[in-house]
């Protein structure tokens, strides 16, 4: 678009101070300005001002006595023997095998919290090797893509910030066995940054402030990319979604992925009950007869503390943020169909770096602008028969989102040797545990080795000679 056009625009919309240094860039300063603000859609910014700015924060009170717990498919004492969580499997297992599964990681975040300045997915994680959170998710999709005999695609969303470091890292490190083709890398999108007048911020004179649109961006930014076009070329119809906080992740359930095709479901998810009443997680509910997930940040201690008449917690299901979504789905939600619901965006108040009347830079020490951001869970809703099943926290959940404390490396290279330990003992091998059962030895098995119980039992019976467990025990 011609200069002026686009400066008459953005004028008409009330935001004409972006041109404010435009006379004093140099070209290539211009083209860079002129460039982004071709990207910013101003009707959907206006949009977002009414709902989030100007009426001072949110979207839509809820109504919490209208919530109710969202049903889910509770874990059976045995999967193996449980009729319907058998034939969940097999329909999983059918599904893997005709090769209509992808995975997908949303990886836009760098880790920060951690003290690692670096894409969270290079961060060291497993207790003997040191395996990066990408291995041990590239092992655990090899692995799979080994035993079912089909390709998995893999498709990683990065950020702007983090997109080269990240494809890097599989460069150097030959894929970790993976087929490159079978990786697909795509950038997440990103949304102008406002001040409390909704006024765009400026970063630089010849840049506006813009900030990661958030994992719910996922959806468009598949469609965007083309990896959705990908997706179809090659026959899939089932995004098997998780986040890169979190090593423990089933990543190719065939239990989860029956479950969903079996429902007829758009989009299911993964519950697991809450640790303690007031874990930062989601919270699976009904509201209008719609599951959704409540932000720990948004349900009033109140009700997170709730319990029912038998004692126990009553919004139980903790959202761990892992989830089926169908092909469709996403591109429906994603894509430009004219008339098809959209994720909504929430506010984040944030520090935005930004330049001064003169052009001088300012680091703030408050938060001075708002981001806005989709939920991929804000989805659910919109999902037609959305499926939760039960998954068994050791298992499936050991987030690394906090350099000390809950959630922390320690408390997952911990998780990690608890769930070796729990499959050895499976198989008759026991391990000494401190008082906290935490097991003495650093131990770790390799999703290349196995990467569920089942397998782990079959694999191991099926070694002509066992392994002696000791210290640094890795297999
Ligand atoms: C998230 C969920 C919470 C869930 C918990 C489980 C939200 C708001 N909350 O919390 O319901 O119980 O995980 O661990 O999501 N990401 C991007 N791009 C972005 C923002 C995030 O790719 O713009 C990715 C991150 O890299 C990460 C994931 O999304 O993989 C989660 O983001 P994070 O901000 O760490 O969510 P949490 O607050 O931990």
């Amino acid at each position: 678009m011609n200069p002026e056009d686009l400066k008459q625009k953005f004028e008409s919309a009330g935001q004409g101070h972006v041109f404010e240094f435009f006379e004093t860039l140099t070209d290539s300063g211009k083209s860079d300005l002129l460039g982004q603000l071709e990207q910013v859609d101003l009707s959907e910014l206006k949009a977002l001002n009414d709902e989030l700015v100007f009426s001072g924060g949110k979207r839509d009170d809820i109504d919490f006595s209208k919530l109710t717990p969202a049903p889910y498919k509770p874990l059976p004492a045995d999967k193996i023997s449980d009729a319907e969580w058998s034939s969940a499997k097999r329909a999983g297992e059918e599904a893997i095998k005709a090769g209509r599964i992808a995975a997908f990681v949303v990886a836009g975040g760098q880790g920060t919290r951690l003290g690692f300045n670096a894409p969270k997915g290079l961060y060291k994680v497993t207790p003997v090797k040191h395996k990066s959170l990408f291995q041990v998710f590239a092992e655990k999709i090899l692995s799979a893509s080994r035993k079912y005999g089909v390709g998995i695609p893999w498709l990683i969303m990065t950020s702007h910030i983090n997109d080269a470091a990240t494809r890097s890292f599989f460069a150097e490190n030959g894929f970790f066995g993976l087929n490159p083709d079978d990786v697909i890398f795509f950038k997440q999108g990103l949304m102008p940054a406002v001040d409390a007048s909704g006024k765009i911020i400026m970063e630089s004179k010849s840049k506006i402030a813009m900030t990661p649109d958030g994992h719910g961006g996922c959806l468009r930014a598949m469609c965007r990319s083309g990896a959705i076009g990908e997706l179809k070329k090659r026959g899939i119809d089932c995004i098997s979604y998780f986040q890169v906080d979190n090593p423990l992740v089933n990543i190719i359930d065939p239990y989860f992925i029956g479950f969903h095709i079996l429902g007829g479901s758009e989009m299911s998810s993964k519950m697991i009950p809450k640790a303690y009443e007031l874990e930062k997680v989601g919270h699976f509910c009904l509201l209008d007869g719609k599951t959704c997930v409540v932000e720990y940040s948004d349900l009033p201690q109140e009700y997170q503390k709730m319990r029912d008449e038998n004692g126990k917690l009553k919004f139980v299901s903790g959202s761990v943020a892992i989830h089926v979504l169908d092909r469709d789905f996403v591109e429906r939600l994603g894509g430009n169909a004219s008339g098809s619901a959209k994720l909504p965006f929430h506010r984040a108040d944030k520090k935005i770096p930004h330049i001064g009347k003169n052009g001088e830079k300012i680091t703030p020490d408050k938060p001075n602008g708002i981001k806005f951001e989709m939920f991929v869970f804000d989805a659910l809703p919109l999902a037609k028969s959305p499926v939760i099943i039960e998954g068994f926290r050791g298992d499936e959940f050991s987030p690394v989102k906090n350099a000390e404390g809950v959630d922390s490396p320690l408390t997952c290279k911990n998780h990690q040797k608890q769930q070796a330990a729990r499959w050895l003992a499976k198989v008759g091998c026991a391990t000494m545990a401190d008082s906290e059962n935490v097991p003495v030895f650093d131990m770790e098995i390799s999703p290349l080795f196995a990467s569920n119980e089942e397998d782990f039992v079959i694999n191991w019976n099926a070694l002509p000679q066992k392994p002696e467990i000791t210290d640094g025990f890795y297999i």
